[in-house]
């Protein structure tokens, strides 16, 4: 095992970059907060006053060459000139989702990454649930079995005051809604566990808050495997759950219904025979639970640091959320059948922003 070493990290934007600071708080030994950054001296001051760190602009923090780490929570429009920003001044970046608007973005942050000493790390905290890892190791230990279908459903409720953050609900800003904003996290554990789309139809439309981008949609994927998915969204639930069901041949998986931490214990599986139950039994009988949501994936991320090895999750893993959102939206928009990869001279590749 190579040695642990402590890593010194700058967090920008401190809305949700302050669960980012408590989780790598929980992480002593592998990160030190040492800068956070925002305009907003209200959300600043406070974090800074009690974790110890400075207050700092972008461009200071840039010039620490004590930071080692930038974490971007800032606004998603934001993202890609900050994340190009901190890869060329020699940092490695953490970056909230989504990570930046478009397939040709990606690919631009792709080629920074690859010209750049530090490596890109997008945040897909719910991957990290021990539910979730319990049906992947499963997958990846072929217990599995050919899959059927997956259902997943993300039934969130947001009000008139959640789009009081002036960037919230615009195409422009937002980038999208329930699809990107909300769902993002159920469609890539769908995929972590099912594997990638190869034809996707979508229909997306503004049924609850009075917004431009959507808040609800459906959408029916057909897997690369040949398995079929479908995926209801809506910010309009009274109850909120969030929900994921996958028929393999050798057993189902169901989530619970906690709509933030639904990859968490308990799933229910169940095999399809004894033999089934024992072979399950066997991989994750004695599962010994790891940190969840953002301090399990930084847990990892600090791991691959340390070992010179790929992040828990990567730039390729956030271009593939990207190129299914993508679709979403060209299917909702055109009434098409999308069928995937999408080629560079794909109308949509330079944005799905009408
Ligand atoms: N992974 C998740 O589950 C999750 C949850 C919520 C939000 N997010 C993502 O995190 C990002 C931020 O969302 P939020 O809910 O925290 O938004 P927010 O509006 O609550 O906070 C964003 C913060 O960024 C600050 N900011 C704006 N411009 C800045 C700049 N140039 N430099 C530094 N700070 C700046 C703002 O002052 C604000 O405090 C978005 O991309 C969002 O999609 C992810």
């Amino acid at each position: 095992m190579p040695e642990a070493a402590l890593r010194r990290v700058g967090v920008v934007g401190l809305g949700i970059g302050t669960a980012h600071v408590r989780a790598l708080r929980r992480l002593r030994d592998r990160f030190a907060v040492v800068a956070v950054c925002d305009p907003d001296e209200t959300r600043s001051q406070p974090v800074a006053e009690h974790i110890g760190a400075d207050v700092v602009t972008f461009d200071e923090l840039l010039h620490r060459d004590d930071v080692e780490v930038v974490h971007v929570c800032t606004p998603p429009a934001l993202h890609l000139e900050q994340c190009v920003a901190a890869l060329a001044s020699g940092k490695s970046v953490v970056c909230e989702k989504p990570v930046v608007a478009s397939l040709a973005d990606v690919d631009l942050l792709l080629e920074a990454e690859a010209a750049a000493a530090g490596r890109l790390m997008p945040v897909f905290q719910y991957r990290f649930g021990n539910g979730l890892q319990q049906v992947k190791a499963l997958v990846d230990a072929g217990v599995a079995g050919r899959a059927y279908t997956s259902s997943v459903e993300v039934a969130w409720r947001r009000r008139p005051e959640y789009y009081a953050a002036p960037w919230r609900g615009r195409w422009a800003t937002e980038l999208g809604g329930v699809l990107l904003s909300q769902a993002v996290h159920a469609l890539d554990m769908l995929t972590y566990v099912a594997g990638p789309p190869r034809r996707v139809f979508c229909r997306a439309t503004t049924r609850v808050n009075d917004i431009e981008v959507e808040d609800c949609a459906a959408a029916s994927l057909e897997l690369a495997d040949g398995s079929f998915a479908t995926v209801t969204a809506t910010l309009g639930s009274p109850e909120e759950i969030t929900r994921h069901r996958f028929h393999f041949a050798a057993f189902s998986a169901e989530s619970g219904t906690a709509p933030y931490s639904s990859s968490s214990l308990p799933w229910t599986i169940t095999p399809d025979t004894p033999e089934v139950a024992e072979a399950v039994e066997s991989v994750i009988g004695d599962w010994a639970e790891r940190a969840e949501e953002w301090q399990g994936q930084f847990e990892r991320w600090a791991d691959a640091l340390d070992a010179g090895t790929e992040p828990p999750v990567t730039l390729a893993d956030a271009r593939a959320s990207l190129e299914l959102l993508t679709a979403l939206y060209w299917s909702a928009r055109t009434g098409e059948d999308v069928a995937l990869p999408l080629a560079d001279d794909h109308p949509c590749y330079r944005g799905w922003l009408p």
